[in-house]
C-alpha cells in the first residue's frame, strides 16, 4: 500500500516509487515529521523525534510533561503561530480576540484512492484512481475551533507527491487568515545546497546555486504573477549533488500568483522549507461555515541527481498536468510575426507570411499583437477587443480564409486581463481596474491590470473573446500578459477584504482560462508574460506551452531552456527561430527544437539557402518530435558551468533513439573534447543517421563521442541521431 497508518505507532507512511514521507502522530496530537528521501522500507523511526532533550534545559511545551519533546526544534508537519514553535510557521489565523496564536492537532484521517480536485485551482489530476492514493488529516486548535485538512496525494509511478491545504471554519464567528503554507518539510540536518531559478525580462530562469547558511533564505513574488523574477521552483539538494548524483528535493508551486518558498536554519542545525502564497499583502476573512483552499506545492524526489529529479518533473506533467488533446497530439509547428512586424502588418502581407510559410512545410501563422482597436503602438486598446478590419481589409473571418485558403491554421494573440488607459473600456468604466482609493495608479507600457476579481469584468471580457473564438475558425490562442500589479486594492470588495484582492485576482483569471478549455476543448493555448514572466505549473495547466522569453538570441537563450528545464518540459517551452545574428539557421534551429519550435520572423526575407535549411528543420521537426517530447531529457553540459560548450539529449522511454545536440558558445579552450552520452542502453548498438557509424552504448556514455570534427567557433552546432540497431 503506498500509504500506510501504523496503528501501534501511530505513524503515516507514504512511499512512492522511489522516496518514502513520514511523519507521527505524537502525543497530544502533534504531527511529528520523521523522514523524507529514499524509500525505505521500515516505519520504526520514531528514535528521530529524541531532539528536544538536547534542545535547552527548558523545553518549551504545551499540555506534554515530556522533556524530550519541544515543538521549537522538533520536526514538524504543520506547524502553527506563536505557539510553542517559533520558526516560520505554516498556517496563521486572526481569531475574534484579536490575536493569531494557532495551534493545530490532530483529530482524525482518511486515506482513499485517487485524489480529489481543488475547488477553483489548477492541480495536479489523475486519469484513474489508481494513479495516484490521497492521506486527508484533519487538525483542529483546540481554543479557536478552527479546522484545517491537509492533503497529501503520492503518485505511486513516479517519486512524486503534493501538498495542499484546506482551512474550515466551523466556529460560528469570522476568523482572518493571515498565512498558509501549503507545504512545511523539516529535516534534521543543513548540510545543503539550494537551487533556484532568478530572471527578469529577457532574462528568465536563471539557475542560482548556494549553500543554505544561518541567514534564512527564499524567493518571493509579490507583483500578482509568479514573475520573471523569480519562478516557484526551488530544490534543496546535497552539496555534492550534481546531475547524475546526489540527493535533490524539487518543490514546484501550482499558482500563478504572489508566493514564497524559505529555508530557516533553527539555533540546532535542522532546516525549514515553507512554500505558499506570500503572506505579504494577504488576508482572507473566513466567514463561519466556509473554507479557504491553498493552492498545492508538487515535491519530487530524486536519489540519483538533478537530472532524474527533472524528468521525474516532466513525466508526471505530462501526464498529471498538462490536460486534453495536447497533452499528446503533434503541436501545429507555428510562424508569428512579432518579432518580425511588431503592430506594423496588414493583412495582406500577414498572407504572404502565410503563403512563404506553406511552402515551407509550416503548419500554423499566429498574428499577434496589433489586431483590434485602434492599436498600432502599445499605447491603446486592450480591452476593446473589436477587430481592425481596415488594418486586416476586411472582416476576421474573411482573412482567416484567406490564410486557410493555403491550408494552414490560424491562431491569435490577447492580452485579456489588462486595459489601455487609451481605450473605450478604460473611458467607460475607470473603476473596473485594479487600484487603490485616492491613489494614483502606476502605468506601465501604457496600461492598467483588469480587476479579474470582479465577475462583471471577467464576463465582459469573455464575452468579447468567445465572440471572436466562436465566429472564426481560431487554432490557438497566445494569452499575454504585460506588466505586474501595483496600488492593489479591488473596487468590488469591502475595506476589510481589501487584502484578498491579490488571490482572488488570480483565481479570476483561472476561471476564465477555464471557461475557455472547457467552451473549446480543441483551442491550443500559449501562455506568454512579457516573453516568459508567468511561466509555473498554473499557467501550464491551462496553456500546454508557454512562450519561455523574448530573448531569442540563440546563445542567450541556452541558459534560460537550461534553467527551465529544471522541472518544466520540452513540450511546455515556448522557443522559435528567429531573425537574431549571433547565429546562423541551423544552430538557432538546433536550439529552438528542444522546445515547441517555430518562427519569429519574415519569411519574404529568406534566400533559396535559407529556405532549405528551413525545409530540412520542418522535416526534422516530425522526425524528432517523439523522442524530444516524450522522451527524457539529459543535461550534458550545462552553460552556467561550461563557458565553451552546451549540450544535451533526448532519450526514447525505450532507448532505442536519441537525439544529441551540442552548441559552441565560445571557442573552446580543449582542442579535443568527447562527450560523453546518457540514459542509452549499455548492452545496444547504435547506429548513428548522417554517417552510418555504429558504436555501443558503453562506449558512447564511457568513452563518449569525438567531437573534433564538429565546427568549434562561436555559434557552431551539431545534432546527432541514434537509432538502436
Ligand atoms: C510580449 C510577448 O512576449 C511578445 O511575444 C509579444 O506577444 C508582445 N508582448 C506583444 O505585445
Amino acid at each position: 500500500m503506498p500509504v500506510i497508518f501504523d496503528e501501534e505507532r501511530k505513524i503515516f507512511k507514504l512511499d512512492s516509487a522511489g522516496s518514502s514521507y513520514i511523519f507521527e502522530v505524537y502525543e497530544q496530537g502533534y504531527l511529528v515529521h520523521l523522514y523524507y528521501g529514499a524509500k525505505i522500507p521500515d516505519t520504526n523511526v520514531g528514535g528521530f523525534i529524541d531532539k528536544g532533550f538536547f534542545a535547552s534545559e527548558c523545553p518549551m511545551n504545551i499540555n506534554i510533561d515530556n522533556p524530550r519533546f519541544s515543538p521549537d526544534v522538533s520536526p514538524l508537519e504543520f506547524s502553527g503561530e506563536g505557539s510553542g514553535d517559533l520558526r516560520s510557521s505554516t498556517i496563521a489565523v486572526r481569531n475574534q480576540d484579536g490575536n493569531n496564536v494557532t495551534d493545530m492537532r490532530y483529530v482524525s484521517h482518511k486515506i482513499y484512492p485517487g485524489k480529489p480536485a481543488l475547488e477553483g485551482l489548477p492541480a495536479l489530476y489523475v486519469n484513474d484512481d489508481s494513479e495516484a492514493t490521497t492521506l486527508e488529516v484533519l487538525v483542529r486548535d483546540s481554543v479557536t475551533g478552527v479546522e484545517a485538512i491537509l492533503y497529501y496525494t503520492v503518485f505511486e509511478r513516479f517519486s512524486a507527491m503534493t501538498r495542499s491545504v484546506k482551512v474550515i471554519n466551523p466556529t460560528g464567528s469570522e476568523v482572518y487568515l493571515e498565512r498558509v503554507m501549503s507545504s512545511c518539510v523539516d529535516w534534521d540536518t543543513h548540510d545543503f545546497d539550494m537551487i533556484t531559478l532568478y530572471g527578469k525580462w529577457l532574462k528568465e530562469r536563471s539557475l542560482e546555486r548556494a549553500p543554505l547558511t544561518h541567514i534564512k533564505q527564499g524567493i518571493a513574488s509579490k507583483r500578482g504573477s509568479s514573475s520573471h523574477h523569480h519562478n516557484p521552483f526551488a530544490a534543496i539538494v546535497d552539496h555534492d549533488c550534481n546531475e547524475d548524483y546526489g540527493s535533490a528535493y524539487g518543490f514546484n508551486f501550482v499558482y500563478s500568483g504572489n508566493f514564497i518558498f524559505e529555508a530557516e536554519i533553527d539555533p540546532f542545525a535542522g532546516t525549514r522549507t515553507v512554500m505558499g502564497i506570500n503572506p505579504e499583502g494577504f488576508e482572507w476573512t473566513l466567514g463561519s461555515g466556509e473554507s479557504f483552499t491553498a493552492p498545492e506545492v508538487v515535491m519530487v524526489y530524486s536519489g540519483r541527481g538533478l537530472g532524474e529529479m527533472s524528468r521525474t518533473f516532466h513525466r508526471l506533467y505530462m501526464t498529471h498536468l498538462v490536460r486534453g488533446k495536447w497533452a499528446h497530439a503533434v503541436r501545429p509547428l507555428l510562424i508569428n510575426n512579432w518579432e518580425a512586424t511588431g503592430m506594423d502588418f496588414t493583412g495582406d502581407k500577414l498572407v504572404t507570411f502565410a503563403e512563404r510559410a506553406k511552402e515551407l512545410g509550416i503548419d500554423m501563422l499566429v498574428m499577434d499583437d496589433g489586431w483590434f482597436g485602434r492599436r498600432d503602438d502599445d499605447t491603446s486598446s486592450l480591452g476593446d477587443w473589436f477587430v481592425n478590419e481596415e488594418k486586416l481589409g476586411g472582416p476576421l473571418s474573411g482573412f482567416i480564409d484567406r490564410i486557410k485558403a493555403f491550408g494552414l491554421k490560424f491562431g491569435i494573440w490577447f492580452e485579456p486581463e489588462m486595459v489601455s488607459r487609451d481605450s473605450d473600456l478604460y473611458r467607460a468604466h475607470p473603476d473596473w481596474c485594479i487600484h487603490v482609493p485616492r491613489r494614483e495608479k502606476s502605468i506601465s507600457r501604457s496600461q492598467y491590470v483588469l480587476d479579474f476579481s470582479r465577475e462583471e469584468v471577467r464576463d465582459y471580457i469573455y464575452s468579447l473573446m468567445h465572440g471572436i473564438l466562436s465566429e472564426n475558425h481560431i487554432d490557438y490562442v497566445k494569452w499575454d500578459f504585460n506588466r505586474y500589479l501595483s496600488e492593489v486594492g479591488s473596487a468590488g470588495l469591502p475595506a476589510s477584504r481589501q487584502k484578498e484582492t491579490f488571490h482572488r485576482y488570480v483565481l479570476g483569471t483561472y476561471d476564465i482560462l477555464n471557461r475557455l478549455t472547457s467552451d473549446f476543448p480543441d483551442l491550443l493555448l500559449e501562455g506568454c508574460a512579457s516573453g516568459g514572466g508567468r511561466f509555473d505549473p498554473g499557467m501550464l495547466y491551462y496553456s500546454p506551452q508557454i512562450w519561455c522569453s523574448d530573448n531569442t538570441d540563440p546563445i542567450e537563450r541556452l541558459s534560460i531552456q537550461f534553467g527551465t528545464s529544471m522541472c518544466y518540459p520540452a513540450s511546455s517551452m515556448g522557443a522559435h527561430v528567429s531573425a537574431s545574428r549571433r547565429a546562423g539557421y541551423e544552430t538557432k534551429g538546433n536550439i529552438a527544437l528542444w522546445g515547441t519550435f517555430g518562427y519569429e520572423l519574415d519569411p519574404n526575407t529568406f534566400t533559396e539557402d535559407d529556405k532549405e535549411i528551413i525545409r530540412a528543420q520542418v522535416n526534422e521537426y516530425h522526425k524528432y518530435y517523439d523522442v524530444i517530447h516524450e522522451g527524457d531529457l539529459y543535461r550534458l553540459i550545462t552553460p552556467d558551468k561550461n563557458d565553451f560548450r552546451a549540450a544535451w539529449m533526448f532519450v526514447s522511454r525505450d532507448r532505442q533513439a536519441a537525439l544529441v545536440t551540442s552548441v559552441v558558445m565560445r571557442t573552446p579552450e580543449d582542442r579535443s573534447f568527447y562527450l560523453k552520452l546518457k540514459g542509452l542502453d549499455p548492452d545496444k548498438y547504435y547506429v548513428e543517421d548522417e554517417s552510418g557509424e555504429v558504436y555501443s552504448g558503453a562506449l558512447l556514455m564511457n568513452a563518449g563521442l569525438c567531437l573534433n570534427k564538429y565546427g568549434n567557433a562561436d555559434g557552431d552546432s551539431f545534432k546527432l541521431y541514434l537509432r538502436s540497431l
